[in-house]
Parts: structure tokens; sequence; C-alpha cells
């Protein structure tokens, strides 16, 4: 049932090209339009939509914190993120031209269903970007898109994430072609970008063998950091996540423009750091500023591990380690560059004799608040 694999996890994480591309498929009608056929909000109700919040705990909150990038550069509406257990005890301004968003592999998590109840008693319309079919979320949701990664089993997110995402950039291009704010061309050109990403993770995947040793290597550290920006920043925070709840270690992700808000204080002599890099073909300036940090924590001893692009050669000279990854255009990295995090956080936490598919202190579905 593991496949040949040791774990779920290591099965799941396999499993990430086929899951995406079933997440892409059916979803692009024969004239090149999107077809959200499940999301059953009228075309003028989507236009009519004001803001987005998205609401979601754990590791599809970090999905949403994704998608806000993707909403607001391809269809112009204002997004908010919000963890769900917080956004049901304060008083959130939602009107009819709310649209709540709310992200749930499970689509049992106590939490998330709270704010849908929440969300529609004030008359909000609820969409939720589900993983199981039939789900109580997806049950009381005014509309429903389906991540269809098929089942997972291991309490780590992996796979369902990676399609999260995916569901994601279509919910956000749909909105951009139902309100006119990109071009057909634009976004069929976004949408040939995506179908490339199966194989681009597969490619990762291939090539995940240093991680491996890098993470046994790591397996007697008592802490990491990981640090990213732009949409680099929740893959952070998501490859922290992973290695907390697999290797119980302490691991914290930073937005890497705040190091000198205070983090960088943390450095110190052979501090392992994950930075993942965003693509110098984006906005360069998001780059370069992330290539100075990584000088500035190296100056103070950290142990750099890099998360960069083919051929961004501007890293080399500060990476004690350096991981690549595929270009893909940058609102669509986090596909790529969480894919190694995963790997890093199940290969160490193996080594330290954990069962990743069961940690400790965890369940699968979190049915209670
Ligand atoms: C982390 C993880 C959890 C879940 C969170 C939400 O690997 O699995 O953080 O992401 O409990 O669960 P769902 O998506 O089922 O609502």
């Amino acid at each position: 049932e593991k496949g040949g694999h040791d774990y779920f996890m290591l099965k799941e994480i396999a499993e990430q090209p086929q899951a995406v591309a079933d997440t892409l498929l059916g979803r692009v009608g024969p004239d090149g339009l999107l077809t959200l056929d499940e999301v059953r909000l009228s075309e003028q109700e989507l236009r009519d939509v004001t803001k987005i919040i998205v609401v979601a705990c754990g590791t599809s909150y970090h999905a949403g914190l994704i998608a806000k990038y993707a909403i607001e550069h391809w269809a112009g509406l204002p997004c908010e993120v919000e963890l769900a257990s917080e956004f049901r005890y304060r008083d959130p301004i939602l009107t009819r031209d709310t649209l709540v968003v709310v992200i749930s592999q499970s689509g049992e998590t106590m939490d998330t269903l709270m704010a849908v109840r929440h969300a529609r008693e004030q008359r909000s319309r609820v969409l939720a970007v589900c993983n199981v079919n039939g789900s109580t979320i997806s049950r009381e949701s005014d509309a429903v898109l389906y991540t269809h990664a098929g089942p997972e089993v291991a309490v780590a997110s992996t796979k369902a994430f990676l399609t999260q995402l995916v569901a994601c950039y279509l919910m956000a291009l749909y909105f951009a072609q139902v309100r006119g704010t990109m071009s057909g061309d634009e976004i069929s050109e976004i949408i040939d970008r995506l179908a490339e990403t199966p194989a681009k993770v597969s490619e990762v995947l291939a090539t995940v063998e240093p991680v491996r040793a890098l993470a046994r290597s790591l397996a007697g550290e008592r802490c990491v950091l990981f640090l990213g920006r732009h949409v680099g920043f929740p893959v952070a925070l998501e490859g922290a996540l992973k290695l907390k709840e697999l290797a119980y270690m302490h691991a914290e992700g930073f937005a890497a423009g705040e190091l000198k808000h205070g983090p960088i204080a943390l450095i110190d002599e052979g501090l392992p750091v994950v930075v993942v890099v965003p693509s110098p073909s984006g906005r360069r300036v998001l780059h370069d500023k992330i290539v100075s940090n990584i000088q500035e924590i190296r100056a103070r001893g950290a142990r750099t591990v890099v998360i960069a692009e083919e051929g961004d050669s501007a890293v080399e000279p500060y990476a004690d380690t350096l991981i690549r990854v595929p270009a893909v255009p940058t609102l669509l990295q986090p596909l790529v560059a969480t894919v190694p995090l995963q790997v890093f956080a199940c290969e160490l936490a193996t080594a330290k004799g954990h069962d990743v598919d069961q940690p400790r202190n965890l369940a699968k579905s979190v049915t209670v608040e």
C-alpha cells in the first residue's frame, strides 16, 4: 500500500508530479478558457467581489499566503489571509461582496469549519479548496474547488499542499478571466507554464539525493532557520513547520527583509539557515536583496543552505550547500522550492529515528478547536 516506500510520506512526496497534473486536468476548455465548473458562483457574483479573505490552518494556511500574491497580481483583488483560529474570534468586516476562500485538505478541520459558518452567517460567500470529496467543509460552503490530490495518509501534508497551490493559481486566473484583468493570451501563457510544472517537480525529485545527505548531516542540530521573500516567505514557513512536526526540532521561518529587525541576532557560528532565493529573472531587486542577506548571515557564521534557480550564479560564493531548482515563473516557484524542504524534513526525522507518518501529538485531521 506504500507502493514500495518505507513511509506514506515518501510515497506522497513521490506522487506530487501526478497530483499536480491531476489538479490541472479538465480545467481548461478547448477554447483555452478556464472552466471551473464546480465553482458554483455566477460570473456576475464573481465580478461583484471586492475583497477576498483566505482562511485556513497549518500547511493550508501557507498555501493561502501564497495564493494572496497570485490573487492580487493576476486578479487585482485585495486579499487578506488569516489563520482560521484567529479569524473567528475577531470581528472581521464581512459583506456580501467579500468572498471567503477556505483551504482544507481534509475538509474537516474544526477551526476552518467554524470560519465557514461564521462567514456565511455574515452573508459572505464561501469558496472551499478541499481535497476530500464530500467533506463537511465542502458541503457547507457555497462552492468548492477540489484539489484531486488523492488520499493523503501521512500526517504531514505534502501533495495536498502542492495541489492546493495549483487550485489557488487556477482560481486566481479564473477571477482574472471573469473580471477581465488579464487577456486570454496572458492567461494561456501561465496555464502553459503550469502544465510544465509536473515535469519540473519530477526533475526536483530526481535530484534530491544531496538534500538527503545534508539532512542526515544536520540531524544533531538543535535549530534550523528558514528565510524567504515574496512567495518564498511562505515556503520558508512551510519548511520550518515540516521540520518542527517531523523532526521535533526548533525551526523558524522569517521574511528575509525582517532579518535586521530582530532575527539576525539569532545567527551564531554554524547555525544552519535555509534560504529560498527568488528567480533572478523575476523582480531583480528581490533577488539581489536576498543575496545580500545571505552574505550578511554568512559573515556572522551561519551555515547557508541556498535553494536557487538553475543558472543563478550570484549565490554560488555564499552557499555552503547549494540546492538547484528548475526555472519557473516567480509566482509558481513554491511548486518546486517546497519539494526539497519536504524531503529535507522527512530525511532528517528518519535519521533521528522518528516515524514520519505518525509524528507525536499530531492527528491527520484536527476536528477539535
Ligand atoms: C502540516 C499539516 C497541518 C494541516 C492543518 C490543516 O503538515 O498537515 O498543519 O495542514 O492541520 O489541515 P486541513 O488542510 O485538513 O484543514
